[in-house]
């Protein structure tokens, strides 16, 4: 096992580390930055009825429904597509309305979570058309899809998925690009742009991964919070979910992930100076507004750990302590940001002395319902 750990101490803190290379995996053949061009041969066949769907909807559990929140807010700015984003549990039990020509993105690492396996079968027979984003090569919701794009991440062993995470958005920022670009939805200069900033990510994450030691040293400084609050908003609200699930699941202090202006109506009640906030604060069109709710978690004496970009000024003269990533365009930023999360939560984790790789209860796939 010591082997298979490639001299990491965990699966999990492998499998963070491998991500500049299996997001780089994940884009090889793939994306062309140069000529500005995105081939995802496993969905030809339905690239018409793709860029023509009325609506889309995306079904996924756990971290994999996480990656579908990011999908829906760049699939709506970029493709102009009303996207929906289901728990395939709830979706499948309850009737849904379905049209012929819908497009269904089922996202599953392991390709056999049963709630989404049935979730697809069921949109099937109704006459829907479905892409399936999958890790594992011939697994059951890959070979029920219609169509579809493996990630590529390699085999994931920590039970907190990580590495197939950010290469389920990176396959979905492909395909929200893809579909604009042959749309026409967005213009050829801000096309190039992202498809040379989606290029740039794994050396972008590398970057970040030169922060673990400092964030190791945070982990000290917060394990005994017994609850924190996570919040971000627009493309890194999604981002601040998945942060508070993975502190849940590795370490088992109770978190919770909210949008950050929703706070007001509830998680703010709970704020007090013992309370870690995690800001998911990167520079974006929502920057600002993040800002200012920033200021009204320390008017309150939140402990605020902020992760924002380079350059940023103001927000840390409101944190106790930043995580700082590099510039990128807000379309590919969760990427980035997500990576302070997983280490955030493996620190910890490790410094309460749990099993991180095999947290209790937990099971890597769940194949009942
Ligand atoms: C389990 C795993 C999670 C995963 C979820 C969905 O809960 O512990 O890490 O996100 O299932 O799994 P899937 O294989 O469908 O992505």
């Amino acid at each position: 096992a010591a082997i298979e750990k490639g001299g990491y101490d965990h699966f999990m803190l492998k499998e963070i580390f491998e991500q500049p290379q299996t997001i780089y995996d994940c884009l090889r053949g793939r994306l062309d930055a140069v000529h500005g061009n995105i081939i995802l041969s496993g969905m030809n066949q339905y690239a018409e009825q793709i860029m023509n769907a009325p609506r889309i909807i995306i079904l996924a559990c756990g971290t994999s429904w996480h990656a579908g929140l990011v999908a829906e807010y760049i699939i709506e700015e970029l493709c102009r597509i009303p996207v929906e984003v289901e728990y395939a549990s709830e979706f499948r039990y309850r009737n849904p309305v379905i049209h012929k020509g819908d497009v269904i993105i089922a996202i599953s690492q392991s390709g056999e979570t049963a709630d989404t396996l049935v979730a697809i079968e069921t949109a099937k027979e109704q006459g829907a058309i479905i892409l399936g984003i999958v890790n594992v090569v011939g697994s059951s919701i890959a070979r029920k899809s219609h169509a579809g794009a493996y990630t590529h991440a390699g085999p994931e062993i920590g039970v907190a998925s990580t590495k197939a995470f950010t290469a389920q958005l990176a396959v979905l920022t492909m395909i929200a690009l893809k579909i604009a670009h042959e749309k026409g939805s967005i213009n050829n200069e801000r096309f190039m742009h992202l498809c040379k900033e989606l290029a740039d990510i794994p050396e972008k994450v590398a970057l970040v991964l030169t922060q673990a030691e400092a964030i190791k040293v945070l982990a000290e400084k917060y394990k005994d919070a017994t609850d924190a609050l996570y919040l971000g908003r627009g493309y890194n609200f999604p981002i601040a979910l998945e942060g508070a699930l993975k502190l849940k699941e590795i370490s088992y202090i109770h978190a919770e992930g909210y949008p950050a202006a929703e706070m007001k109506h509830g998680p703010i009640a709970l704020v007090t100076d013992t309370l870690p906030v995690v800001f998911v604060a990167t520079k974006d069109s929502y920057h600002e507004k993040v800002v200012s709710n920033m200021q009204e978690i320390k008017a309150r004496k939140g402990r605020v750990i902020a992760v924002i970009t380079e350059g940023d000024t103001i927000s840390p003269t409101l944190a106790d302590d930043v995580i700082i990533m590099p510039p990128a365009d807000e379309i590919v930023a969760p990427m980035l940001s997500t990576i302070p999360m997983q280490l955030l939560a493996y620190y910890i984790g490790v410094a309460k002395g749990y099993d991180v790789d095999k947290p209790r209860n937990l099971a890597k796939s769940v194949t009942v319902e």
